[in-house]
């Protein structure tokens, strides 16, 4: 059969994350692609006992179908966790989502006519461009500085694209550069939605894993009109396999965005979510999130110590604060053809054009560290400088 598929449907599908997830579950592979947290800080024994009272008290509730914004207490949880992010909030603004990645989801199906611009930092998460794109938007790049989103050339694409439909901008830690957007920036960002009618989506996955430098508030700190939309997420200070994040969103959208999440799945995972819910009740989630802070901060700092032994002396590279990864520019590099050295010798990351929507910056790629240990760090950061310095002598 051939399919009559729909406008947003690519004709050739990129393979970059299934093979990402793919080299990351061969052992022999040392992978600084995927953006795995690191498993052995799953608190998988505490899930459990959460998960045994669970059943135990709540077993009939669980399994049944039930209100599509999520359990009325993890919302109430998620507005504590909000005070500490320093938003306040209400439970009726609080959207449970099955990830971060279906509020990215419902909230472009929502916002986005097939032809609509939507701004974003440029590079970002490639998976937010692919989901952008199946909706028909045309993505224009912001470009960035080691502050984040350049406002002052946000301001002059939204002279050319005033009807833009949204920024989509990840602030703490951002995926793929590890840069951080400076409080001045954070503020500025705001006013320039506020002023052009043009809303925000936050995209936080990362904020709650910061181990060094000054707490920074969210974008939605600075919101007084509601025009930011703030997601966040279980998946890096609990486990990704739960598939648990959340929106918070001003009453009137969040008045749509019921219909579009009953529409996309009636409702997230009860059964996790009073897991989840229960955990919070009985462990103190920051002590965990000290453990994986503790174990980033030494994981990024050997991956950085590595890269100035053995890469190349001209490379430059981001000095995240927290989050996940590192962004290196090799200038000169052929990062296709590093990709494949780096594979032959079972070493793998992503190469920066999988984070453009267009014309991407030559030269760079995306390390991930939280997910090798120290031994996988030092190895698999000397072969790539090895392979470097073959391929740039090419
Ligand atoms: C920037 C960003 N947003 C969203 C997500 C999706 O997260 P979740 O597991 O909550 O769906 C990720 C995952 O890596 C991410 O890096």
């Amino acid at each position: 059969m051939k399919f009559r598929y729909a406008n947003g449907v690519p004709e050739h599908v990129s393979t970059v994350t299934s093979n990402l997830f793919k080299a990351g579950s061969d052992p022999k592979v040392i992978s600084f692609g995927g953006g795995m947290p690191a498993p052995e800080l799953f608190p998988v024994d505490e899930i459990k006992a959460a998960a045994n009272k669970v059943f135990d008290q709540y077993g009939q509730v669980v399994l049944q179908y039930s209100q599509s914004l999520g359990y009325e207490k993890l919302r109430k949880q998620i507005v504590d966790i909000m005070k500490e992010r320093h938003v306040d909030t209400e439970v009726s603004n609080v959207g449970i989502v099955t990830g971060s990645e279906q509020a990215i989801d419902i909230v472009s199906r929502m916002l986005i006519n097939p032809g609509d611009v939507v701004l974003t930092e440029d590079p970002t998460y490639l998976s937010a461009i692919d989901v952008f794109k199946s909706y028909g938007a045309k993505i224009v790049g912001i470009p960035m500085d080691e502050d984040g989103m350049k406002t002052d050339e946000l301001e002059k694409l939204i002279q050319k694209y005033p009807a833009a439909k949204f920024i989509y901008t990840i602030p703490n830690f951002q995926n793929p550069t590890g840069r951080t957007m400076s409080e001045p920036r954070r503020k500025e960002l705001v006013q320039i939605g506020k002023k052009a009618g043009i809303p925000i989506l936050e995209d936080d996955p990362y904020g709650a894993i910061r181990y060094a430098g000054e707490y920074l508030p969210p974008l939605k700190h600075f919101d007084h009109d509601g025009g930011v939309i703030y997601l966040s997420s279980f998946s890096k200070i609990l486990a990704p396999g739960l598939r648990l994040g959340w929106l918070v969103a001003a009453q009137n959208f969040m008045d749509k965005f019921i219909l579009f999440k009953q529409n996309a799945d009636l409702h997230t995972d009860n059964l996790t979510q009073y897991i989840v819910s229960q955990y919070l009740s009985d462990v103190d989630i920051h002590e965990h999130i000290k453990k994986i802070t503790d174990t980033y901060e030494h994981r990024a700092n050997l991956m950085m110590q590595q890269i100035d032994k053995y890469f190349p002396k001209n490379v430059r590279h981001s000095k995240p604060e927290g989050g996940m990864f590192i962004w290196v520019e090799v200038p000169g590099v052929n990062t296709a053809k590093l990709y494949q050295t780096c594979l032959n010798n079972n070493v793998v990351f992503v190469p920066g054009s999988a984070f453009y929507a267009d014309d991407a910056q030559p030269g760079t790629f995306r390390l991930n560290f939280s997910n090798m240990n120290d031994e996988e760090i030092k190895e698999g950061i000397k072969r790539m400088g090895k392979a470097i310095s073959e391929v740039v002598g090419q």
